[in-house]
């Protein structure tokens, strides 16, 4: 099994940011939690934040065949980007969608999402422990590449 994790915009600043809404748990700290988590399951665990919409789309297209399924927070491109959905259908990537914060609990913006209905799963508002369910579900759930 392999996994790739994509964080976007702004949640390079996790644990700073709006911490009543996003919590006080790094990314970094994300990072190393997941990391532990994958090696007790020999997942092999890639991640990249960028708060750049063409780079997570060009790493997308790196990890077509690659991985055996994306964990993507994609930050407000969540409820912008055509361009982000596309590059995960053209990848034929299965993937889980998360979210730190109940987006359906907020303004009305961040109540639609561009990837929802073509995500395997999507997760909203366990916090940062919804990386880690999203990890679990992608180990038990999704078939590794070629099986
Ligand atoms: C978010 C929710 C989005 O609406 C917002 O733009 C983010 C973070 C979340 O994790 O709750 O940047 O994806």
């Amino acid at each position: 099994h392999s996994i790739l994790l994509l964080n976007g915009p702004n949640l390079n600043l996790l644990g700073t940011r709006e911490p009543t809404t996003y919590g006080t748990t790094t990314l970094p700290d994300i990072i190393a939690t997941l990391a532990t988590l994958c090696t007790q399951k020999n997942i092999a665990f890639a991640h990249l934040q960028s708060n750049h919409e063409g780079v997570l789309i060009d790493r997308i297209h790196e990890a077509r065949g690659q991985v055996d399924a994306v964990v993507i927070n994609p930050g407000a491109l969540t409820h912008t980007s055509v361009a982000l959905r596309d590059a995960l259908l053209a990848a034929d990537l299965p993937f889980v969608e998360v979210h730190i914060s109940n987006v359906h609990k907020r303004e009305p913006f961040r109540h639609h999402s561009y990837l929802s209905d073509k995500a395997e799963a999507v997760i909203c508002g366990l916090g940062t422990y919804g990386y880690e369910a999203a990890v679990e579900f992608a180990s038990r759930s999704i078939q590794p590449r070629g099986k």
